[in-house]
């Protein structure tokens, strides 16, 4: 790396931001005492243990134990150098870099992504164009007004369209002065084999309406090409890129952001079509995936920006089996699950314009079914419930369903559905769900919670560990967090214990307290923290940090310090008083004495003050 940015640039970007707000557009927060908690964004968790401090400026994960500054928050989450995350930051804060550190922007990696983004947000311009202004897009104008969409809808999705010709993008970008590869490696163009002769490239989406794909900071990464009409494949996406990866993003998420946030509700589509459609019907929160099923990490996703997710898919088999896989994805990773259920043959764009945005917003997503309802009501497609003996087979599988509901009173209120449905006692399915949650535990033991099991104890922001902290330990922590918060302190410990600490971890830690302070850094412990480069110190401290710290009077610093110096001694002391004990045993009277002369010593070395 080439040289450094000055420590008050750095000071000066980090000030300008409120952590709560930069965490605040990725994790959804909520104020409890003096911080605010919410779903960590680095780990699979349903119970908030991710913690921001306004007055501290850090975060801490009590699960996992990720913690730092606003820079590094940007670098976990974004995926981002140091130097990457201190340049976007600089950008928003509109603080200028010194002069020199513009050739520190060079990370090879970065300037590929910024050319990659840059021939990508050239080319939507281009389709975006053509659709709007040019014979070219014409036909395709005609075919999305056909299909009810606006032009106001066709600008705010900046949707485009690709004329049908191998070489239209290409002489375009050529013309621009863009370079081939970096064309081919943004997906834009293929490579045409060339084995066959000189390569050459050629546009990728030719005749096609063009859906471009943005980050979730609003930047296109990439497009979805539907066909005009008829044809095969339908929709052409864009291969994956350094930018674009299928499984990681969702459709209109930047756009639905906020909404999402408010309504913390989201609303999950199969096709790009519906999210449009529903949007122009005056429903924002729609996002959808990008042509493959829901992963992990985009329900992670949703789940950081809301609590609830309706699921909106196609009303037929694929759709619905496509609506259950999502359903557990999303319920794995917290949401509250519910499913919107369109009429048969239709899909939510279909129905939008058939019948109304107010028939869609009030009744399609208003009266969502809560995911237990869904799946008993799916399950019966299953089993021709005339028949006594599929309708026993149905009533099964449903009891299973309900088995698995977390809560009590869910499951009472669905059994109690299934007993008026059926016309059967309340009692005898009661019975019949004890057998199948038995027979169940028996076979799965408590491996059910393995999973979540993160060291956090549900409810209490505490630090996880089973066990309880010993005495010096809780002292070395507390005193090394007074140390960060007060420069004394640390100066008063430095001549007392110096690297005396018990526990290495903590050495270490109090060794870059005393050289930061040496250096004339003012106690701030959010600045303390970006001084520690490495990341388990940076962990152990943040930990330290974040804990709420009442003042400390001197006379508790004196006892921590007198415990940490003694805690070798007394562990020595228990060591002799065993010797003593086995010397005794043994008959050994001699040695006994000798070691009990040892003892008194080592008793008199005691500390009675720091
Ligand atoms: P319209 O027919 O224009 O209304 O689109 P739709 O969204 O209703 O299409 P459909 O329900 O068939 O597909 C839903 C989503 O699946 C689309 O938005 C695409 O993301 C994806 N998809 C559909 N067909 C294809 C295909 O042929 N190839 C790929 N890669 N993805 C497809
Ligand atoms: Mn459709």
């Amino acid at each position: 790396m080439g040289g450094r940015i000055p420590d008050d640039v750095i000071d000066r970007i980090r000030d300008h931001f409120d952590i709560v707000d930069v965490v605040g557009q990725t994790v959804q927060l909520k104020k409890s005492g003096r911080n605010f908690f919410g779903l960590c964004p680095f780990h699979s968790e349903r119970t908030p243990s991710f913690s921001v401090s306004p007055d501290k400026q850090i975060y801490y994960c009590f699960g996992c134990g990720a913690g730092g500054d606003v820079i590094r928050f940007l670098m976990e989450t974004e995926q981002l150098t140091f130097v990457e995350a201190i340049t976007q930051l600089a950008d928003q804060a509109g603080i200028q870099l010194p002069r020199s550190q513009g050739e520190m922007r060079r990370d090879p990696e970065e300037e590929k992504r910024q050319q990659l983004r840059k021939v990508t947000e050239l080319a939507a311009r281009l389709y975006h164009h053509l659709l709007l202004e040019s014979d070219h897009g014409a036909q395709a104008r005609e075919y999305l007004t056909e299909r009810g969409i606006t032009r106001g809808t066709m600008e705010e999705f900046q949707l485009g369209f690709s004329p049908d010709s191998y070489h239209f993008l290409h002489s375009f970008l050529k013309r621009r002065g863009v370079d081939e590869k970096t064309a081919v490696e943004a997906g834009l163009l293929v490579e045409r084999d060339s084995s066959r002769g000189p390569s050459a490239c050629f546009d990728r989406f030719r005749g096609r309406i063009m859906f471009p794909i943005h980050d979730t900071q609003g930047r296109v990464i990439a497009f979805g090409g539907r066909v005009l009409g008829e044809g095969q494949p339908k929709y052409l996406n864009s291969p994956e890129t350094t930018l674009f990866y299928k499984g990681k993003f969702l459709y209109n998420l930047h756009r639905a952001r906020k909404a999402v946030r408010k309504a913390e509700q989201a609303i999950l589509f199969e096709g790009y079509m519906d999210v449009i459609s529903a949007w122009q019907a005056g429903v924002f929160t729609g996002v959808a995936t990008l042509g493959t099923a829901l992963t992990e990490s985009q329900a992670r996703v949703i789940r950081r920006n809301a609590g609830t997710a309706v699921i909106c898919y196609d009303s037929d088999r694929a759709g619905q089996n496509a609506a259950d896989r999502a359903a557990e994805v999303l319920k794995e990773q917290g949401c509250v699950v519910k499913v919107a259920k369109m009429p048969p043959g239709m899909d939510p764009d279909d129905y939008v314009r058939s019948r109304g945005a107010d028939s869609f917003s009030g009744e399609v997503i208003a009266q969502a079914l809560p995911y237990p309802a869904f799946k008993l009501e799916s399950l019966k497609a299953g089993f021709n419930l005339r028949d006594e003996e599929e309708k026993m087979g149905y009533l099964t599988r449903a009891i299973e369903v309900i088995a698995e509901l977390p809560r009590a009173i869910e499951q009472d209120h669905y059994l109690r559905r299934l007993a008026e449905e059926f016309h059967l006692s309340l009692d005898a399915l009661k019975q019949e769900l004890r057998r199948i949650a038995s027979k169940k535990r028996g076979s799965n033991g408590d491996k059910g919670t393995g999973k979540w099991n993160n060291g956090y104890h549900r409810g209490k922001h505490m630090v996880g560990q089973e066990r309880r902290p010993q005495a010096h330990e809780q002292a070395e922590k507390r005193l090394l967090t007074a140390m960060m918060h007060d420069r004394s302190v640390a100066d008063r410990v430095m001549k007392t214990v110096g690297a005396d600490f018990n526990i290495e971890i903590h050495a270490a830690i109090a060794a870059y307290l005393y050289s930061y302070y040496s250096e004339g850094h003012p106690a701030d412990p959010g600045r303390f923290l970006r001084y520690l480069k490495d990341d388990r110190l940076l962990r152990e401290a943040s930990g330290l940090v974040i804990l709420d710290t009442p003042e400390v009077t001197e006379e508790e610093i004196s006892d921590y310090i007198r415990h940490i110096r003694n805690y070798p001694l007394h562990k020595e002391i228990e060591r002799k008083k065993e010797q003593v004990k086995q010397a005794e045993r043994a008959g050994d009277i001699a040695e006994a004495t000798r070691l009990g002369v040892e003892l008194i010593r080592l008793r008199e070395k005691v500390h009675k003050q720091a």
